[in-house]
């Protein structure tokens, strides 16, 4: 898989920014600025050729979209899913939480289309609404999918990928997921530990609950970095993985580039394994 520019990353987490700094101050569902962070993502995916729609929902008397992109090619009854969800807390922006596995996965599909990429298996992107009141939109999501389901390969989760005080987490719930990521991570020379902060709470949940295999990655939210993780992982002990989890601080400042690096080239280089 080709090297991921962090650099474009972080001008789609600038672009996030610039949307929740128009409209109040966050990107939440049923917000304006939820909407114009859709309208932004549609707009480069549509740019690369993907073929996009947006799978609409209610909750809480507002209406919230899923972004569904689809890169044309590949067997469609082995696909191969990655997701992140794009609101925000109505607290903050949402940078680290999830504009970066937002914009991580953006990226990602954007090399596919740079690298004209002729998968085995088919690739699909989404970017969830309304995951903060539940994993709704990726509920939605599922419940529509029926039977198709069953054509679902596997869903690989990203949420939260740049914490600022970051450290390496890997879902364990499918070894040959699980191996996908860490031998990567293991060629890189960086220590990863399972993944245990967000069971269930995040949108691998309704694909796991359907019996879908599920992948993903995570840098770390409001658990405390220990000593011995520090020393793996650098960082500073005794502090959150993310001390603005959820607040209003977590802007385009709540993040580490080198995280952000490394978890977008993780996610590249498991959609090109697990697709070929
Ligand atoms: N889903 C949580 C949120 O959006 C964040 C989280 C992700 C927590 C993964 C733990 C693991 O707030
Ligand atoms: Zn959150
Ligand atoms: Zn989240
Ligand atoms: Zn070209």
């Amino acid at each position: 898989a080709p090297d991921i520019p962090v650099a474009a990353v972080k001008a789609h987490l600038d672009q996030l920014q610039s949307i929740a700094d128009a409209n109040g101050g966050n990107r939440a569902h049923g917000q304006p600025g939820y909407k114009a962070s859709v309208d932004y993502i549609k707009g480069k995916l549509d740019a690369a050729g993907f073929t996009t729609k947006l799978q609409e929902f209610d909750h809480n008397g507002a209406k919230g979209y899923n972004i569904i992109a689809d890169w044309p090619g590949g067997a469609e009854d082995k696909t191969v899913m990655a997701g992140s969800h794009l609101d925000s807390v109505d607290a903050g922006p949402g940078i680290n939480d999830d504009g970066s596995g937002s914009a991580g996965i953006l990226e990602v599909a954007l090399a596919v289309s740079r690298e004209h990429l002729k998968p085995a298996k088919h690739l699909r992107f989404a970017w969830w609404g309304d995951e903060e009141d539940g994993m709704i939109g990726s509920q939605h999501y599922v419940d529509s999918l029926g039977a198709d389901k069953a054509k679902l390969d596997s869903y690989l989760n990203f949420d939260m990928i740049g914490s600022p005080n970051p450290g390496y987490f890997v879902y364990e719930y499918d070894t040959r997921l699980t191996k996908v990521f860490k031998d990567w991570f293991a060629t890189k020379k960086i220590p990863t530990e399972r993944e245990t902060e967000g069971d269930g709470r995040s949108d691998h949940a309704p694909f796991k609950n359907a019996g879908v295999p599920v992948g993903g990655l995570f840098s770390g939210a409001d658990y405390i970095k220990t000593d011995a993780q520090a020393k793996e992982w650098g960082g500073t002990a005794g502090k959150a993985f993310d001390a603005c989890y959820h607040q209003s601080c977590d802007t385009s400042k709540n993040i580490d580039d080198t995280a952000l690096h490394n978890h977008s080239n993780a996610i590249a280089n498991a959609l090109w394994q697990l697709s070929s």
